[in-house]
């Protein structure tokens, strides 16, 4: 068996690539990544001495690339992205081109080789915003900001090919994942080490938009179960049954840094902030899924992962973010109030 993992430098990707490393050791893993902002050759840095992982830099939408690659890979677990929704109100080409192009690039050279099974990384935030109820994976898609509108079109992209083509085509769409190597402009890692750093934390709006989350781990194992046991043409929700307000979230992480709550700051909205995510699980479920462990042990562990990983997220924080963070919060009302 040989995978290739598309955006397997970023957060989910990485995880997801030492997860087969580590559980399928007969399996070939190669890892294709454009190296944006989010990506990070260090997320991968220790599956390199492995005889069977390889990294190829370069981008979903170059065809020529692309058609050099896929050919002698089994299945290909999609990931590449834009995916922090801040960024897409800000711009969004980089995001349609990814999702939609990218994706499209992928799905023809899959359609010349169609034994390829092909795995659509899609997100909760395609469903919309639920002030009551929870989306099954036959509910209406209707994203709400450019991020998860990139990321509908290109999950309905690859769901036509299955319809049109015949393609072996699986969508997964998960809620908000956390732990180690999530770039620090997400909330949690954010949060995390702002707190390390001694810096306020910008809580959006009245802090109590509802957020389902979803270890990494956890999302890897579901993914691996779908490509192994998965129907072509399916829809896999994945959500852990986490559904907490951000200032309970954020609360849980003062606590668990000893942090004060003066440490907040509640800063004005994102515009259009969905409130509520809410995923209806029993499909994946059904098929013996189930979080490894509880929430309170998973989201210890990821602070104390950021606390022993000063090296990897310090770099991040300097250079270019410095200037993001300066205008996507220093700038913003509240923050200084
Ligand atoms: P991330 O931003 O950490 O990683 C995305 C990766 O894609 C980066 O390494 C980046 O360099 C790479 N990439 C971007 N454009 C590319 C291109 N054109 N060609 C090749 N590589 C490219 O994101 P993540 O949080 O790991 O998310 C991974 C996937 O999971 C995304 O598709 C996202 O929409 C989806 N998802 C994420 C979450 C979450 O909570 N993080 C939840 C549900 C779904
Ligand atoms: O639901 C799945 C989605 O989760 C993924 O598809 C996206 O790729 C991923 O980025 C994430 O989107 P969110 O917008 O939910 O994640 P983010 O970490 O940006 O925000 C989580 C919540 O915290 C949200 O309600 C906004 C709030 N927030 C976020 C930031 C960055 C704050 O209050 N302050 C912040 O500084």
């Amino acid at each position: 068996m040989k995978i290739l993992i598309t955006g397997g430098a970023g957060f989910i990707g990485s995880n997801f690539a030492r997860h087969i490393i580590r559980n399928r050791p007969d399996w070939g893993v190669t890892v294709l990544d454009k190296l944006t902002y989010a990506g990070n050759p260090a997320n991968v840095a220790d599956l390199k001495s492995y005889d069977r992982f390889q990294f190829v830099q370069g981008d979903i939408c170059d065809p020529h690339l692309m058609a050099e690659t896929i050919p002698g890979h089994d299945c290909i677990v999609n990931f590449a992205a834009e995916t922090h929704v801040d960024r897409s109100l800000a711009r969004a080409d980089d995001f349609l081109r990814t999702a939609l192009i990218g994706t499209n690039v992928m799905l023809e050279i899959v359609r010349k080789h169609k034994d390829i099974r092909y795995i659509q990384i899609s997100t909760d935030e395609v469903y919309g915003s639920f002030d009551i109820g929870s989306a099954t994976e036959e509910s209406p898609i209707v994203p709400r900001n450019p991020y998860s509108a990139s990321k509908a079109g290109g999950d309905l992209l690859a769901l036509s090919y299955f319809k049109s083509f015949g393609l072996d085509v699986i969508v997964t769409r998960s809620s908000n994942n956390f732990g180690p190597f999530q770039y620090p402009e997400k909330v949690m890692p954010l949060f995390i080490t702002n707190l390390l750093e001694g810096k306020p934390i910008p809580l959006y709006g009245d802090g109590m938009n509802i957020r389902d989350w979803l270890f990494v781990e956890d999302n890897c194992t579901a993914i691996l179960l779908a490509l192994e046991e998965g129907n072509a043409g399916e829809v896999y929700n994945i959500g852990a049954g986490n559904e907490i307000p951000n200032i309970k979230m954020t609360k849980a992480l003062l606590a668990s840094l000893g942090k004060p709550e003066s440490m907040i700051r509640l800063v004005e909205d994102r515009p259009g902030h969905d409130r509520r995510y809410s995923l209806e699980s029993t499909k994946i479920r059904s098929m013996g899924w189930e979080p490894a462990s509880t929430f309170q042990d998973q989201l210890a562990s990821t602070v104390s992962w950021y606390q022993s990983h000063e090296d990897w997220w310090k770099p991040l924080k300097s250079g270019e973010f410095k200037e993001y963070y300066k205008k996507m919060y220093e700038e913003r009302k509240g923050y200084y109030e």
